[in-house]
């Protein structure tokens, strides 16, 4: 079921997303020992990124046990402009008492698929751990959170209509695809993957994402054409938090 909350601003937005975040990582903790999450890319969770970075979020966290692996990746160097990771360390990771270790970018150095494929395996072993009567096969991949923007074309991740046929049925947790129209390889959760988080949480920001969020959450089902339509978490919570001028054709 999809829950939609919207908020008057891009600035009431971030405020809402952090308290959300935090409140999630603290249940995380509290229940389990740490908490997971998949960092979103774009440009909307920079605003987010940068509130958990400062006062108050930033001490409501318990840092030491938070694990931080990434939606989706550009298949750029970890410093360049574009990566997704450039974005989280430079506006939030580099900020807070993170341990290193806790930091769990792609390898964009590997060959996308080799990317892909060290991505997965990493994932695997991370979440087997918490059920050592698992294997890595029959691992599930529990996220808390796995936090996702909206492109205006209906992807989200790096899920987008033309890779269809290779990301709505696979079991792989993680693949990489050339995106024809973005001329660039993309290495991306699958849905198996952010299905299967506690808590997945979209942000969407802007009078640009209006028209398409309207088609995602109030249109016919097309996840072909709509790849977000198909984030829909088996037994997780599906929360879309947007503000006003996002939200204002629903
Ligand atoms: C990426 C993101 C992508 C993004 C949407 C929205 O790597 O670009 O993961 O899915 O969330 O394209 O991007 P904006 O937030 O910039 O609108």
């Amino acid at each position: 079921m999809n829950e939609i909350r919207t908020f008057s601003s891009p600035e009431a937005l971030a405020g809402a997303a952090a308290a959300h975040v935090v409140a999630v990582a603290r249940e995380a903790v509290r229940a389990r020992g740490r908490f997971s999450v998949a960092l979103s890319g774009g440009s909307t969770p920079r605003r987010l990124y940068r509130l958990l970075a400062g006062q108050p979020f930033a001490s409501q966290v318990e840092w030491a046990g938070v694990h931080v692996f990434w939606s989706d990746e550009r298949c750029v160097p970890l410093n360049h402009p574009e990566s997704n990771y450039r974005l989280a360390e430079y506006t939030l990771l580099r900020h807070v008492p993170i341990p290193t270790v806790n930091i769990h970018p792609i390898d964009t150095a590997l060959e996308p698929e080799q990317a892909a494929l060290d991505y997965e395996g990493k994932l695997r072993q991370f979440f087997a751990g918490q059920h050592p009567d698992r294997g890595l096969q029959t691992a599930t991949a529990d996220f808390d959170l796995v936090l996702l923007g909206l492109g205006e074309d209906g992807h989200t991740a790096s899920l987008f209509a033309e890779a269809h046929q290779a990301t709505h049925k696979t079991e792989r947790w993680v693949i990489a695809h050339y995106v024809d129209r973005l001329s660039s390889w993309r290495i991306t959760l699958t849905p198996a993957a952010i299905n299967a988080a506690r808590y997945v949480t979209f942000l969407v920001s802007g009078a640009n994402k209006a028209r398409i969020l309207q088609r995602v959450l109030r249109g016919p089902s097309q996840p072909e054409i709509l790849p977000a339509q198909i984030i829909n978490p088996t037994g997780g919570q599906l929360l879309w938090l947007a503000d006003a001028d996002a939200a204002q054709l629903l």
